[in-house]
């Protein structure tokens, strides 16, 4: 007898040792964390926490090897390479679903029309009721779990055979090894792998560094990983899951579950430990569908990954049943698509751009072409390497993309269609701004302008990097400003831009008083930011957004982080020994030190803990809703300042609110506090409440 032999994967422990004991909790709180951290988002302790938990539990397996199982936490990675995977039938047959590419409502009437003839239902009869889901843009998996063990991970293949990748599945930190007690003894999970573009962008630029390869998308990246032989290299490929329906489940009568909608069942999902996108929502009838297709449309390039369309599907499962199959297409799911993110044109030129870096990029000019819900007439080639890979000419058909806020590119070449002989692109000796020399160094991939903040294109960039949302954020100041500024010499350096006076401005071209008032009043705005924003905006090599919030959570304070060793530096998560050189090099130029010294002379400054490292989270656990103008803060400010508190701020109010902070022109939310008694702070009882916190 053992009592914690729950599953038939735990091995059978007569006598369970204290050390056994031990092994079981560590799982337990690993497991938790995991979904703390991957499905939620929401991490409940530091990552060297876990590593620490996730050690000691690898210690004690290499002392027990016979503990080892395979829903362990340790076992995600480590596989071996395979020769080809097994092949798996689908006792459930994974189905497509029926496309309607019509305009915004005609495919969402079609689909409730066929819907309510099928049902024989009549005019007076009520609205049937959807569920509306997001359409991923990755590959269907079949998630199989034996008493809320998984064993086994499935392609799609055709609908009734596919592919045994559950080795490389298992290093998908959302999905779940392990069940909680009192899921259904077979229960298969069906949902979508893909890759977030963050992830996707991340893991092409590292691969355009190297000079290799990239790949065309994230859906193609995405399969590619999945299919991976070696679940070595599957592990690397940052792939994420969305469940969205069941396959071969227990049934009722043998103590499977009864859900009575697919709502029910999805939030069921979710709460075992999926993750189910937050955008899932019912809607009655044809007007709600169209109104959910519209919604998400505009929301679709804020997104952080793609959607090809939406889903709608009968909530009711009987009515799903009523409603059965056509051939291999349910009859009561139909998905409603967006305009494709790919699309073909022809390039007209190459041209070079010069960035903030000075690094010179090749772009192509293309004949206007509607992708991804926008025109688009230049699309970036990345560099001269990854053109020549391409072998992109002027006069060829190229696919272009463009999905979100990411910057539209050229994936490829349809056929060499150019008509006649057109000479190989070529990158120029001087800079086509500044005329300084163009220069490479041997391991790098990109040509620079050697020109320097000489250079007004460097400039003008390192302005504009400065002043954007992510950074310091000074709002209105835009690229054709910018450019004015710069090229009349009102500003050289980025202190110069706190020296702007309203006269200076206002006697800019097409500049009336009022806009003029307003950068001043974003001037004055931006002085109050934080030091993980201001050290981004500075726009040193290689740090991005999260390496700055690394840097400082490590470091704490500006001066500590600008006198660490290029040692010191590769100590923290994240920083490399490029990273690391980058930022030893950049402050140890006398003139960025300057740029840093004037720019705290100008008054611009950050709260700053000597030890922000282990500092105290004072409203750790508290969440805030924003909402309003507030007089002197951003919206981001105020939620970066609430973060770095510990605090959480959330989109919506409900009663786990624990604060709304209402600034001018305040809407429903604040209704919604008060009709819930949540505590209204302006900004200044904000700012109050995080000073009085103890340090
Ligand atoms: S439901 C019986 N829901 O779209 C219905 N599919 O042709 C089974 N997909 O390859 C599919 N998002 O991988 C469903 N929310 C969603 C989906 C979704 C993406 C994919 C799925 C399949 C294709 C359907």
């Amino acid at each position: 007898m053992a009592t914690l032999d729950l599953f038939s994967s735990e091995p059978a422990t007569p006598d369970p040792t204290p050390e056994y004991v031990q092994l079981q909790a560590l799982r337990a709180q690993l497991h938790y964390h995991a979904h703390q951290y991957y499905v939620l988002d929401m991490p409940t302790v530091p990552d060297a926490e876990y590593d620490r938990l996730f050690r000691e539990l690898q210690a004690l397996e290499a002392a027990h090897p016979e503990w080892v199982t395979p829903d362990s936490p340790t076992q995600r990675v480590g596989g071996k390479p395979l020769d080809a995977f097994a092949t798996v039938r689908h006792v459930v047959p994974m189905l497509s679903i029926r496309t309607e590419t019509d305009t915004e409502s005609t495919g969402a009437e079609a689909f409730d029309a066929r819907v309510r003839k099928e049902l024989e239902l009549t005019e007076t009869d009520a609205l049937v009721e959807y569920v509306a889901e997001l359409k991923f843009d990755g590959l269907a998996m079949s998630l199989r779990y034996e008493q809320g063990v998984l064993v086994q991970a499935a392609t799609r293949g055709d609908g009734e055979y596919g592919e045994d990748v559950t080795q490389n599945i298992r290093t998908i930190g959302q999905i779940p090894l392990k069940l909680p007690e009192g899921v259904p003894a077979v229960l298969e999970v069906r949902g979508e792998v893909y890759m977030r573009r963050d992830d996707f962008e991340a893991m092409n630029e590292k691969q355009r560094e190297k000079g290799e390869k990239t790949f065309v998308n994230p859906r193609n990246a995405a399969a590619g990983a999945v299919r991976q032989l070696d679940p070595g290299i599957a592990a690397q490929r940052p792939l994420s899951f969305f469940a969205y329906g069941l396959g071969e489940v227990t049934p009722a009568e043998q103590g499977g579950p009864a859900f009575a909608t697919h709502y029910a069942m999805l939030q069921t999902l979710k709460s075992w430990g999926f993750p189910v996108a937050a955008q899932v929502d019912t809607a009655q009838g044809a007007p709600e569908l169209i109104a959910y297709h519209q919604r998400i449309g505009a929301a679709r390039d804020q997104l952080p990954y793609d959607i090809d369309g939406v889903v709608y599907k009968v909530n009711s499962l009987a009515l799903q049943r009523q409603l059965g199959f056509v051939t291999r297409e349910p009859r009561w799911a139909v998905a409603h698509k967006y305009p494709a993110q790919e699309q073909i044109t022809k390039v007209l030129g190459i041209d070079v751009q010069v960035g903030r870096t000075g690094k010179l990029t090749p772009v192509a000019r293309l004949d206007p072409v509607f992708v991804g819900g926008t025109t688009v007439s230049n699309a970036t080639l990345h560099n001269l390497f990854e053109l020549r890979r391409k072998r992109a000419r002027v006069g060829d058909n190229v696919i272009v993309r463009r999905a979100g806020d990411v910057i539209p590119e050229v994936v490829g070449v349809v056929a060499a269609t150019r008509p006649t002989y057109v000479p190989n692109f070529r990158m120029p000796r001087t800079c086509p701004i500044c005329s300084s020399a163009v220069v490479r160094e041997k391991t790098e991939m990109n040509h620079r302008c050697s020109g320097g903040l000489f250079c007004p294109a460097q400039r003008k960039q390192a302005i504009l990097h400065y002043a954007q949302r992510r950074a310091v954020e000074v709002e209105g100041l835009g690229e054709k400003l910018v450019e004015q500024l710069v090229d009349t010499q009102v500003i050289r350096t980025l202190p110069d831009l706190y020296k702007l006076g309203l006269t200076a401005l206002a006697a800019l071209d097409r500049m009336a008083e009022k806009s003029a008032q307003n950068i001043v009043d974003a001037l004055e705005k931006s002085k109050q930011t934080t030091l993980p924003r201001f050290l981004f905006g500075l726009g040193i090599r290689h740090v991005g957004e999260a390496t700055a919030k690394e840097l400082v959570r490590h470091f704490g304070t500006l001066d500590a982080i600008m006198d660490a060793s290029e040692e010191a530096l590769t100590g923290v998560s994240d920083v490399g020994p490029i990273v690391a050189k980058s930022l030893h090099t950049f402050f140890a130029q006398a003139h960025n030190r300057e740029v840093v010294e004037q720019l705290r002379a100008c008054g611009v400054t950050w709260v700053e803990g000597e030890a922000a490292a282990q500092a105290p989270k004072p409203l750790a656990g508290k969440t805030f809703v924003l909402t309003g103008t507030f007089p002197t803060l951003s919206r981001d400010q105020a939620k970066d300042l609430l973060e770095a508190a510990g605090a959480k701020v959330a989109g919506s109010v409900s009663k786990k609110t624990n604060y709304v902070v209402a600034g001018a022109e305040a809407g429903s939310k604040l209704d919604k506090a008060q009709e819930l008694g949540v505590p209204v702070l302006d900004e200044e009882a904000m700012l109050a409440l995080l000073q009085a916190q103890p340090e």
